[in-house]
């Protein structure tokens, strides 16, 4: 009989121990829901967040070809060639990010007066000192640029 009762009683703490374990993993489960949830809900925002940062990158493009429009498509092809440089020669950062600086390599040149950006004779020394100015112009511009990973 007493065998029989605790036979009964470690069965029932079995039962109680399995019980409590399939709580826990119904209660693990929805916090893993809800942490995917969140997961997926940032995920949705970073791609938002890159698709708002490459149109705006259009828009820029787009003004710094209205303003110089000799150099139409010059930061594209810049980008492509970047590209394929960093993959042949397997870079350790971002491509990504390479292209974005591909692309806003020649931004100086949206404050390089007309007169210079666009004459068609031989510069002067001090106008050529000033075109040059735009690499500089244009690294101070973009060099407090984070772009999210
Ligand atoms: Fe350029």
């Amino acid at each position: 009989m007493s065998e029989y009762k605790s036979f009964n009683e470690e069965s029932k703490n079995i039962y109680e121990k399995l019980n409590w374990q399939a709580q826990e993993i119904d209660r693990q489960k929805k916090e893993i829901d809800e942490k995917n949830e969140v997961i997926n809900f940032q995920k949705n925002q970073i791609n938002e967040y890159g698709v708002f940062i490459d149109d705006l990158l259009k828009m820029i493009l787009h003004l710094l070809e209205l303003r110089d429009p000799y150099t139409l498509g010059h930061s594209v092809r810049v980008a492509k060639i970047v590209r394929l440089i960093a993959e042949e020669v397997k870079v350790k950062i971002d491509i990504k990010d390479l292209q974005y600086g591909a692309l806003l390599h020649d931004i100086g040149k949206i404050v390089v007066p007309d007169s210079i950006l666009h004459k068609s004779s031989i510069l002067s020394k001090a106008e050529k000192i000033l075109i040059e100015q735009h690499t500089v112009l244009g690294y101070e511009s973009v060099q407090s640029l984070r772009i999210p990973d």
